[in-house]
């Protein structure tokens, strides 16, 4: 088994239940990872991502190796039959092979570059990994999609939801860096799973692959579309069609206390304070991000115990 998108989620109900359940006693299986070592390894940098899968891999008693792939490992060459007279020094056939000598479970994180669109939704890591390891693998965040983050922000919702079909508008918001579609993605497929009354908003040219909103809702104008909302969940992407752009500043599209009104805040980290959203929102009861990268960990858990228990 392996977890690399949404699609690899057999039935959310259960996983969400199975994830809170965990959480109420997170060491009630520690010895089902025990004598296996999970490898996770970083082609891009991380604080949550990091820090919870391994938290979740020590809950289920399995030895942890991580390293900084990016910066330490050698450069990777994907293509097959080239040769390696240039920048790469190791074929993803030996290296992922070599990996698997050493894990029981890798778990992978390597994002969109946003040069290439058809290169980035190839996944060459992710899949070269799938490809040649041998052992299952795990997406900590992918070119297209972060379902780790999206499992937990299942969970949160779960959580903190007072009625069976919540409002959850997915908004767009301002920010200085080109940045990758992976979070909204994944989100958006997590809230087609979900009985939720879901929106998807943002300023024209900022659409997403429609092959992944498929019939979801999008609404352009920002505050028609967070009228009576339960759940906002606020994040920056870059253009799609016109790939990896920053178009144009948007500023009024930043998160206010004003036009967030009742609902719930919730946001992936890192954050840029009073770019994407205000203070008065973050430090404020209604926000909800403490409680997801809480829930990164039970996320995590739950996927590693559900391929130890499949091997
Ligand atoms: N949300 C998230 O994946 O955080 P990191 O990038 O810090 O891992």
């Amino acid at each position: 088994m392996n977890y690399l998108s949404i699609k690899d989620i057999d039935s959310l109900a259960n996983w969400v239940a199975e994830a809170k359940d965990l959480k109420n006693n997170p060491r009630r299986f520690e010895s089902i990872g025990k004598c296996k070592t999970i490898c996770l390894l970083f082609f891009n940098n991380s604080l949550r991502t990091r820090l919870s899968t391994q938290k979740a891999a020590i809950n289920l008693g399995m030895d942890v190796m991580v390293m900084n792939f990016g910066n330490e490992g050698w450069a990777l060459e994907y293509e097959d039959g080239t040769i390696m007279n240039q920048g790469t020094s190791e074929h993803i056939k030996e290296a992922a092979q070599v990996v698997s000598q050493y894990a029981d479970i890798i778990a992978i994180r390597a994002f969109a570059g946003l040069k290439d669109k058809e290169k980035d939704e190839a996944e060459e890591v992710l899949n070269g990994f799938v490809k040649y390891a041998g052992v299952p693998i795990v997406n900590m965040e992918s070119s297209i999609g972060h379902p780790l983050q999206a499992l937990a922000d299942a969970i949160t919702i779960a959580e903190y939801k007072t009625k069976t079909r919540p409002k959850v508008v997915l908004s767009w918001a301002p920010h200085p860096k080109a940045l990758p579609h992976a979070v909204a993605n994944s989100f958006v497929e997590m809230m087609q799973l979900q009985d939720a009354d879901f929106v998807i908003t943002h300023p024209k040219g900022y659409e997403l692959n429609s092959k992944i909103t498929r019939n979801s809702t999008i609404e352009y104008d920002q505050s028609k579309a967070l009228q009576n909302a339960d759940f906002v969940y606020v994040k920056n992407w870059s253009s799609y069609n016109d790939y990896g752009k920053v178009m144009h500043e948007n500023s009024g599209w930043m998160m206010t206390k004003e036009k967030l009104g009742h609902a719930k805040f919730m946001h992936c980290l890192p954050v840029r304070r009073n770019v994407v959203v205000e203070d008065g929102v973050l430090d404020s009861n209604q926000s909800l991000i403490i409680e997801q990268a809480n829930n990164r960990t039970y996320a995590a858990q739950l996927v590693i115990k559900k391929i130890l228990e499949n091997e």
